[in-house]
């Protein structure tokens, strides 16, 4: 079956179709994949009944597989990270509590894997079980908001590199108990404001809810103007609204899109699993 592509917002997202990733794409497939995910920044495979193995096979024709294993993301597998109503042994996420405060940090406006060099450069989210009524996931489209920006905001941004840390994004959120060995496995790093897709040679912003400030500004004049490009950014005609469907697999493009999770209170058990592939080099 030849794959077909299908727009689902009004700028970006699509939903794929005739594409069965229990086997592994061939070199072909995943080529076309990598030209959709350059245009479209989030794509959906629909339903896929994937096992771990073949998910992680996924990835990893995107680049070297991100390594959740450490920190208070820690979920015993090396590769996976769960956004789950449950920890491994069946037991309530507790909301006040390090993996609590870091699933609550998804509802920050963010880019996966941004506070550390290189970062993420294509996440993976497989619907494992979903609720009745799934929460959707928010995603914005960073080129379209610095094709927006005024051509002088565009001169000034060209030249800044940001600050990004996992002390600052927690922060926002109230949470301040990081472990120092933690903090130490993931130092702030810095990465331009402005980023240009090596496939399309489309510029973007590049920001995340650990973005803090630029190099060499105050931290709290900094903060303000990462503040107001993340609002400008995340404007209702630059964001896309994702349904999530049973057993959906959506894969996105890290390079030029943010997203966030939406409101869920947890009553019903759902398991989202997360993998991720960086860059190779550092940006
Ligand atoms: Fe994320």
């Amino acid at each position: 079956m030849t794959p077909q592509v299908t727009q689902l917002g009004k700028t970006f997202a699509a939903r794929v179709t005739g594409i069965d990733l229990r086997q592994v794409p061939d070199a072909a497939t995943h080529a076309w994949i990598e030209q959709q995910l350059a245009r479209w920044g989030v794509l959906s495979f629909g339903p896929q009944r994937i096992d771990d193995s073949q998910q992680e096979a996924v990835i990893e024709l995107f680049g070297p597989p991100f390594a959740t294993n450490f920190g208070e993301i820690a979920t015993g597998h090396p590769h996976f990270y769960d956004i789950t109503t449950v920890d491994e042994s069946g037991a309530p996420i507790v909301a006040d509590s390090p993996r609590g405060l870091t699933l609550l940090a998804n509802a920050q406006w963010h880019t996966d894997g941004s506070q550390l060099q290189p970062p993420t450069r294509v996440s993976i989210l497989h619907a494992r079980v979903l609720p009745p009524t799934p929460p959707p996931t928010e995603y914005a489209n960073m080129c379209a908001a610095w094709d927006a920006l005024p051509p002088a905001m565009q001169r000034e941004a060209e030249q800044l590199s940001v600050v990004h840390s996992i002390a600052w994004s927690r922060e926002q959120i109230g949470f301040r108990d990081i472990s120092p060995e933690s903090l130490k496995l993931r130092p702030p790093v810095v990465h331009p404001l402005v980023r240009t897709n090596p496939i399309t040679g489309r510029k973007s912003l590049y920001l995340a809810s650990h973005a803090s400030h630029p190099v060499g500004w105050p931290v709290k004049e900094g903060r303000a103007y990462i503040h107001a490009l993340v609002a400008h950014a995340t404007q209702p005609e630059f964001v896309y609204s994702h349904a999530w469907c049973a057993d959906e697999l959506v894969m996105w493009d890290d390079r030029w899109t943010m997203h966030r999770a939406t409101p869920y209170d947890g009553v019903q058990p759902r398991k989202l699993r997360w993998c991720g592939a960086v860059e190779l080099e550092p940006v």
